[in-house]
Parts: structure tokens; sequence; C-alpha cells
């Protein structure tokens, strides 16, 4: 679909933008690291910054059972369970020191730019602390809708979290963009039918649309531009 042209200015057809949490708008992706890293050093696992990459986007329990199987373990559920649980213990630890200024660059000058535009803002996370990290941000206000780690079963590259994140707003998911710094969570955008921009490297999120190192590159300027390069 081209875009609507009015006088001369391009008016985009998108009219939701869903971003994932960890990553994208706040740096927690290092503090999942840290706690799954001392989780797996207990269990004398050897789990590497590149392993780290598979664990991105993905849940908490499927996340154990990456790093278990890099280490050859097949733990009982209940086993599993308390494992997942010192993880997160660790990670609350860190999170809930968290302060504004771990707020990626670029964020909130972007979101407030779209919101003016009349453009609806959602989150769309598997994270069960997005409500927290949020609160201790302090950008609760900014989101209309959270779609989390809590009010969705199916974790990243299924496109769940999307979908309902695009409900909430009341956006088609056609008319939808999706930010997203984990290949699974690309492979979840394009399975929920919306267009991704990748945060990150390029070499990881090739799938993705269009890729940009940080949301301080983008502009509701250059959103039109990538719009249109890719309906074109
Ligand atoms: C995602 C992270 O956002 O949330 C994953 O990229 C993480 O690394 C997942 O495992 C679940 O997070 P939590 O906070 O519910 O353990
Ligand atoms: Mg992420």
């Amino acid at each position: 679909m081209m875009p609507m042209m009015s006088g001369n200015r391009t008016v985009m057809s998108i009219k939701g933008c869903i971003f994932d949490l960890d990553g994208v708008i706040v740096d927690t992706a290092k503090y999942h690291f840290l706690a799954w890293k001392r989780l797996a050093e207990k269990l004398k696992i050897n789990f590497t910054e590149k392993d780290n990459e598979r664990l991105k986007g993905v849940s908490r329990m499927a996340s154990l059972d990456i790093i278990l199987e890099i280490g050859n373990m097949k733990p009982d559920d209940k086993i599993k369970e308390e494992y997942a649980a010192l993880k997160n213990k660790w990670y609350v630890a860190y999170i809930s020191k968290m302060t504004p200024d771990e707020i990626l660059p670029g964020s909130i000058r972007f979101i407030n730019d779209l919101r003016k535009e009349g453009i609806k803002i959602a989150l769309g996370s598997a994270s069960k602390n997005t409500p927290m990290i949020i609160r201790r941000v302090g950008m609760e206000i900014l989101f209309d809708a959270i779609a989390d780690g809590n009010v969705v079963k199916k974790a990243k590259p299924d496109p769940e979290v999307f979908i309902t994140a695009a409900k909430m707003i009341g956006i088609p998911p056609e008319e939808c963009v999706v930010f997203e710094d984990a290949a699974a969570g690309v492979e979840a955008a394009l399975n929920a039918g919306m267009m991704c921009i990748g945060i990150g490297s390029e070499k990881i999120l090739s799938n993705a649309h269009f890729v940009v190192p940080g949301l301080n590159e983008m502009s509701l300027q250059k959103l039109k531009e990538i719009e249109k390069g890719i309906r074109l």
C-alpha cells in the first residue's frame, strides 16, 4: 500500500507503535545476563555473552531451558522452578535500584513525538518484571497499554504479545510497527503481520524491515521514510 499524500506531506498509515522493553527502552539486558551468568556459574555451566543472544526476548523458563541445554542438564520441574526463582531474585535486586538514567537515549523524545502525532503507544515484552521497571524509571504515563509476561502465555517468536498489545490500543496489526532488539522478537512481529524495526546489530536482526543502532537514531520523519521505502 502506498502512503497517502495530503498536500505535500506524507501521511503514515502507522497508527500504533509497540516497543519491546528490555534492550529497547531500558538497558536491562545486562542485568538479565549478569543474573543468568551467576546461576550458570553456580551450576558449573559455561555461559557466554554469545549464548546470551539466544535468551533475548525469550521467556524466563525458556531462557533457563537454553542454559540447561548448554550444560547438558535435565533437572525436574520443581528444581527448574527453584533455579528460575533464584535468577529472578538476583535480577530483581538489580532492577529495584534502577533510575531514569537507565532509559536508553532517544526513547522518551521519540515516544513523545509519536504521541503528539496521535500515534498509540504500547509495550510488548516477555518480562513479568515490566511493571516494576516502568515504575522505577518513571515511564508509566507514556504508554497507552502494556502487554507483558503477566498477560500473555506464549513466548516470542509467537506473535501473541504483539497481537495482544495491538488489541489493547485498538489498532489493526498492519497499522502497527514493532521496535525490537531480539531475533525472537523480530520473528514475533513478522508472525503478527507487523512492520518491524530492529534496534541493535544488522547481523543479528537481519530479518527486520529496517535496523537502527538505537532509538536515538529514530524520528517521526525517519519512520515515515522507512514506511514509504517499505511500502513503495
Ligand atoms: C525479555 C528479555 O524481555 O523478558 C528476556 O529479553 C527475559 O531476556 C524475558 O528472559 C523474561 O523476563 P522476566 O523479567 O519475566 O524474567
Ligand atoms: Mg528485548
